[in-house]
């Protein structure tokens, strides 16, 4: 299989081989999974939204009592330097960031931090044309995770088990439900289109502040499509005209089948074609060195 990755990566201050960097087995991102991390996609060399995905990144780090080792200067010059490995190609960056590793395990947050941080870039899958012809197809799951969904955090086991039982049942993604509401998907918020209005639930602690979330958003009010932050119930998703699942490497999917039912009339409906465009136009931009707009 060939590697998406680029050769070097950062780490600890410094770019080296992928296959010689290492991390201490005693590193707290390992043992507790006590660490957050980003992910930056970008388009021809670009990276796109960075500096929101930074200042998530400080909103994470505070969250859990730590401070962002390097200024948001400091990670540009970083994420640029990796993705100028791999030739202007559509990729995104990760970082991570955990509390650092310590001669010993103990859960008490030492005295004296030493952060591990690490970054590396990667190619983006190409774009899966069945996506924006067909759709993909999601179930609704209880949602176990914890109280700070909020915090871009590593431990996603919740979030790993549930995409795997979609996939189990034949689907590509699962929603997660928590006293009847839809809250997200396992790696992307949720947006829905009833009764001609998209409508996405409001921030808080049982979900991620997604960039794309706010992209979307900034995107539909420039374009003048009514847009509401409100809670979805689950008869509002079942009886929803469209269901989208955004991400920054996904961008903006459209479900058409839910719970083996099909959304809508179970093909991208035309609020998702014009979000497209919108998001299309708007990489357009960011790749001719432009703000993004649309
Ligand atoms: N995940 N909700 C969850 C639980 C996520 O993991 C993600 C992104 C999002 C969308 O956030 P954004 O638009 O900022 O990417 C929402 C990333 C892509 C991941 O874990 O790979």
């Amino acid at each position: 299989m060939t590697t998406l990755l680029a050769p070097k990566v950062y780490l600890n201050g410094l770019f080296v081989a992928r296959e010689e960097a290492c991390v201490p087995v005693t590193d707290r991102g390992l043992l507790f999974g006590d660490s957050v991390y980003e992910v930056v996609p970008a388009y021809g060399g670009r990276l796109f939204r960075a500096e929101q995905h930074i200042t998530r990144l400080d909103r994470s780090l505070g969250a859990i009592r730590m401070s962002n080792p390097l200024d948001h200067g400091q990670w540009l010059a970083v994420l640029e330097e990796l993705v100028s490995q791999l030739d202007g190609a559509d990729q995104y960056a990760y970082l991570q960031v955990t509390r650092g590793a310590y001669p010993g395990r103990s859960h008490a947050i030492p005295a004296e931090v030493s952060p591990t941080v690490m970054a590396f870039a990667s190619r983006l899958p190409e774009p899966d044309p069945r996506i924006a012809a067909g759709g993909v197809s999601a179930i609704t799951l209880e949602d176990i995770r914890w109280m700070r969904c909020d915090i871009k955090a590593t431990t996603l086991l919740a979030n790993v088990l549930g995409h795997s039982q979609a996939r189990e049942e034949g689907a590509d993604e699962a929603i997660f439900v928590r006293e009847g509401k839809a809250i997200e998907g396992t790696a992307s918020n949720l947006f829905i289109v009833s009764s001609g209005l998209l409508i996405t639930p409001p921030k808080s602690q049982w979900l991620l502040p997604g960039v794309t979330r706010d992209l979307v958003i900034e995107l539909a009010e420039q374009a003048g499509l009514p847009y509401a932050e409100a809670n979805i119930s689950v008869l509002d998703l079942e009886a929803a005209e469209e269901v989208w699942l955004t991400s920054s490497t996904r961008e903006v999917m459209p479900v058409t089948r839910l719970n083996g039912k099909p959304v809508g009339n179970g093909t991208p409906g035309p609020y998702w074609h014009r979000m497209r465009e919108l998001y299309a136009a708007c990489k357009v931009h960011l790749r001719s060195g432009e703000e993004c707009r649309s």
